[in-house]
């Protein structure tokens, strides 16, 4: 949020000097004879925490709003008016004669108003608290009738509570307080936390068993310091960044009035982009620190995939790709970076008609809940059967409990839809997802994949496999990642595309601070290697996560010591080549072209 222009308050202070200026507008209430003008004239909290006031945001000296922020850090906490800013008029804010708060210009037209029965006579008086709270108060009895705590806007402050159905709703953006596209709320029932977008869609979700998704120091402000609140169930404070944060460090209370202390100076903002912020104001530190925030990644945000999606962080801007055997459901979006939509599936699981399936090992994955516990299957191998006699069934689990998706000990199978797939996650588990032999083996040679990767021949992760020319590549089997050797390094490969020849791999940020310095000082394949760099530049400025696309030449005829060994290579036949060794050569009237002999007429 940019400060907002308080040219006038500084035009009052510069024309009558800072005393005279605090003894003229330092009050904190005002009453049914007493308004608040636009005029420069402010309430001041009595400790000058807070101030009300009229404000433009920066930039915008057209519309005026009414508002209460941190008098010292001009931090806007609230906006009486938000939706409907006062325009080529002044306002002022007082208590009518029916008692109600109201907002009205010099023509009368009215901006924001209480709604209370009305009182008379009236003995009402409008005070702005030390926390932030501007309450209206029964003059006679003392009782709050209304509060700016209740109606709060994208700020959530301490002694606030969530408890109440409150709702934090975004500006439409940093310079426009208007009502914007994302809630931060508490579900009544089962009291996780969510945002939404736009009322509709769900942007991120606290998780379903406790609350592991938010951090306990977020969570304690929330419940209004409630002493019952589990901290087990929460993101214990020093997972953040306690070395920088002193605040962090010091010990929570459950003590009312020490929590509320110790919480001064800390502000909950429902951000314009979707994110839910904590802030906290350190002593001798000018700004506002930013803690926490959630959703935390792209692949935190609730469905960040969609169905058959799967997310992960390393492939930096495109942070979801389809399933194998799966497609977007709509490429258009898709492409522009908006993944919700997910993907459906191409091949047929059960089609008679394609070859037997067998499972990709998907390592370090979190996956969405499963549809059922298959208690009988007590080993390994039986989920596996299982899960393959049954037409509908998508992937298994077979394992202990799992805290990163609370998966039960056993065998559990995936038959209506997998959401909320994640990739290399700490403590991921592994799951086994299904596909047809055809979609991941398309020689006898192939190497087997790794983790979900598919090594298409001629690639090779080992002397049996592939095409020992392309044999720079290694599977971290446990870990289910693939990494390409060249000169004594290893780089992590994040996708290969088998139609196009190429691969991407990650590279160091230390080795190479922007994409023109790579050129020659990563990487530097001699003519006589099967490999060129195709791209210095892979996915950026899309990521901060640096990549290579490397492409890979056609190979040439396999080497075979005899027929059986050609079996894959149609039209071939085993024999002597140029180069003295034994290959699968192409029959006469076929030529070898990138994998396959083809007939002597379409060449
Ligand atoms: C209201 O403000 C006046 C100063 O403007 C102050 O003298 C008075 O004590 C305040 N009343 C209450 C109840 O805070
Ligand atoms: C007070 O506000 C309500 C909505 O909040 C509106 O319907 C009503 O017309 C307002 N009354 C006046 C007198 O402005
Ligand atoms: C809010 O959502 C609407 C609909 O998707 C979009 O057109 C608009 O640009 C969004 N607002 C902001 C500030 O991004
Ligand atoms: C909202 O918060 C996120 C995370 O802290 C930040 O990256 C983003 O820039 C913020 N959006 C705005 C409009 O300030
Ligand atoms: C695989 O990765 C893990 C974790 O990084 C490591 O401990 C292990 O040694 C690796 N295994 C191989 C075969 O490189
Ligand atoms: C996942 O499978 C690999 C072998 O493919 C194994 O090394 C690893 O320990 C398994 N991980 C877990 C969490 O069970
Ligand atoms: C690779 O490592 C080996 C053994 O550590 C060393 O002898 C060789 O010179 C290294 N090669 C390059 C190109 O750095």
């Amino acid at each position: 949020m940019q400060p907002p222009s308080f040219s006038l308050i500084f035009f009052v202070l510069v024309a009558l000097g800072t005393s005279q200026f605090l003894s003229c507008v330092a009050m904190d209430n005002i009453t049914s004879i007493s308004r608040l003008q636009d005029d420069g004239s402010t309430l001041m909290s009595a400790g000058k925490i807070f101030e009300l006031g009229f404000f433009s945001p920066d930039g915008n000296d057209v519309e005026t709003y009414l508002g209460i922020w941190y008098y010292l850090r001009k931090t806007v906490v609230w906006v009486a008016n938000r939706d409907k800013p006062i325009l080529h008029s002044y306002g002022y804010l007082s208590i009518g004669e029916d008692g109600n708060l109201k907002l009205l210009d010099e023509m009368g037209t009215s901006y924001f108003n209480t709604t209370l029965e009305s009182s008379s006579p009236v003995n009402r008086m409008l005070k702005l608290l030390d926390s932030g709270n501007l309450v209206l108060i029964d003059g006679s009895s003392g009782n709050i009738l209304w509060q700016s705590f209740a109606e709060p806007t994208d700020t959530f402050l301490p002694g606030m509570s969530m408890d109440k159905g409150l709702k934090l709703v975004s500006w439409w953006d940093s310079g426009n307080p208007k009502t914007g596209n994302f809630t931060f709320e508490q579900d009544q029932e089962n009291r996780l936390y969510r945002i939404m977008e736009r009322s509709t869609v769900v942007h991120w979700e606290s998780d379903q068993s406790g609350s592991i998704d938010l951090p306990y120091f977020v969570a304690f402000l929330l419940s209004n310091f409630s002493p019952s609140l589990d901290r087990a169930n929460y993101k214990p404070s020093n997972a953040y960044k306690t070395n920088i944060y002193k605040w962090l460090r010091e010990p929570f209370t459950s003590n009312y009035s020490a929590a509320l202390a110790k919480y001064a100076n800390t502000r909950l903002l429902m951000n314009s982009s979707g994110e839910i912020q904590f802030y906290i104001k350190e002593e001798g530190v000018p700004e506002w620190l930013l803690v926490s925030s959630e959703p935390q990644d792209a692949c935190k945000v609730h469905l960040p995939c969609g169905n058959f999606g799967s997310c992960n962080l390393k492939n930096g801007g495109r942070s979801c790709e389809c399933l194998l055997g799966f497609e977007p459901v709509h490429p258009d979006t898709w492409n522009t970076g908006d993944f919700k939509s997910g993907c459906r599936r191409t091949l047929e699981i059960c089609n008679p008609n394609t070859k037997p399936h067998t499972f990709l090992n998907l390592k370090l994955m979190k996956a969405g809940k499963p549809d059922f516990l298959a208690a009988s299957a007590n080993s390994e191998n039986l989920c596996r059967q299982g899960c393959l006699s049954n037409c509908n069934c998508l992937a298994y689990y077979f394992g202990g409990p799992s805290i990163t998706d609370n998966l039960e000990q056993g065998c559990s199978m995936w038959t209506s839809v997998l959401t909320d797939l994640q990739e290399d996650i700490d403590r991921g588990h592994n799951l086994s997802f299904r596909v047809a032999v055809s979609a991941i083996e398309t020689t006898s040679r192939d190497c087997q994949t790794c983790g979900k990767h598919i090594i298409p021949y001629p690639l090779s992760t080992g002397p049996n496999c592939g095409d020992l020319s392309y044999h720079s590549f290694t599977c971290n089997d446990s870990r289910g990642q693939l990494f390409f050797l060249m000169l004594n390094n290893s780089y992590e490969v994040i996708n290969i595309n088998k139609e196009d020849r190429r691969f991407v791999i990650q590279v160091n940020r230390q080795r190479a601070e922007n994409c023109d310095a790579r050129s020659g000082r990563v990487l530097q394949f001699s003519p006589s290697m099967p490999f060129n760099v195709t791209n210095w530049c892979y996915n950026e400025p899309l990521t901060s996560i640096q990549m290579i696309e490397i492409t890979w030449k056609p190979p040439p005829e396999p080497i075979c010591n005899s027929l059986k060994d050609c079996r894959g290579w149609p039209d071939s036949n085993c024999s002597t080549a140029i180069d003295k060794r034994k290959r699968c050569l192409c029959n006469p009237n076929y030529k070898w072209n990138n994998l396959k002999c083809i007939s002597g007429a379409n060449i």
